[in-house]
């Protein structure tokens, strides 16, 4: 019997949209409301970072066995040579998912993929989900970087399936619309058979106080009917737990403001819809 693993990735070609957030809650929820084991890989690792949000950030400098390594040359050598090399990458969080962190190399395999043929520049992240990841877990979740690299590609090829957060903007808007244009040159390419779609947008940080989030949010349900999830609203509580190290759902509902439960809410609707999409997939 073959391994199958739900996969999603989020992107948009910009930071601070909250997909390092939302890719935690989502994980979180789909770990907790819906029983699946949920592992995340950081393949972005900015200042805030996957680990930073559970916690582990301490835990995970000068990694034992990094992520950056399956992007390597010596992969294939590391993985028959190197004993429970898959679980020296893995954290646990308090929280219900496992998370591999960031490392500080993957800027230079970044680079290195360059000089990699192109029939294996982009296959990578794939094989490594493939065969270590889909016999251990339900779901994976990537959280990419903000920019299209070779990274990047990888993890689209590998997910296939694309989250996309955005704040309230014009130049948000702009933004999706190049990220469906990227998304059609990878699908038209002859070369691969990687498929990567849009499956869930949605506005995050939306100040419930102003008509413009409301307007946003209605032009992105007319424009993407089929993809457009409930929005998330702005809340401190969000930062407030990110510095202390969990998500919104570590705490009660009297520890939350109201924004804070409706954030939390939110992302526990997304998730639910982002699961529907990928098991229908
Ligand atoms: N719903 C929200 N309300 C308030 N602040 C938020 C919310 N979502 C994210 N943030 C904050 O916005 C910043 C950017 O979010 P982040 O998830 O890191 O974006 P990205 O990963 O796209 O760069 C972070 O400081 C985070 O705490
Ligand atoms: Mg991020």
């Amino acid at each position: 019997m073959v391994d199958t693993v739900l996969r999603s990735c989020a992107y948009v070609p910009k930071g601070g949209v909250g997909k390092t957030t939302s890719t935690a809650h989502i994980a979180v929820s789909a770990a907790n409301d819906h029983g699946l084991d949920v592992l995340l890989i950081d393949l972005a690792g900015t200042q805030n970072d996957l680990a930073t949000q559970f916690g582990l950030a301490d835990d995970v400098v000068d990694p034992d066995a990094p992520i950056s390594a399956i992007f390597g040359e010596n992969w294939d050598f590391i993985r028959e040579n190197i004993d429970n090399v898959f679980d020296r990458m893995v954290f646990e969080t308090d929280e219900g998912p496992d998370l591999i962190p960031a490392d500080s190399g993957l800027g230079a395999e970044d680079n290195n993929l360059a000089n990699v043929p192109r029939e294996d520049r982009y296959t990578r992240l794939e094989s490594f989900i493939e065969s270590e990841v889909a016999p251990r877990y339900d779901l994976v979740l990537l959280d990419l970087p903000g920019k299209e690299d070779n990274i990047t590609i990888n993890g689209l090829f590998a997910a296939e399936n694309v989250v996309a957060p955005l704040r309230p903007g014009e130049f948000e808007r702009k933004q999706l619309e190049n990220l469906q244009t990227e998304l059609e040159s990878i699908r038209a390419d002859e070369d691969h058979d990687a498929r990567p779609q849009l499956q869930l947008v949605f506005a995050t940080m939306v100040d419930q106080t102003t008509n413009l989030a409301d307007e946003f949010t209605d032009s992105l349900e007319e424009e993407y009917s089929e993809i457009a999830g409930t929005s998330v609203s702005e809340s401190a509580n969000i930062g407030n737990e990110q510095a202390s190290g969990q998500t919104l759902f570590a705490l009660d509902d009297d520890e939350l403001y109201n924004t804070g439960q409706r954030a939390r809410d939110a992302y526990r609707q997304l998730t639910t819809d982002l699961l529907e999409r990928l098991e229908a997939r």
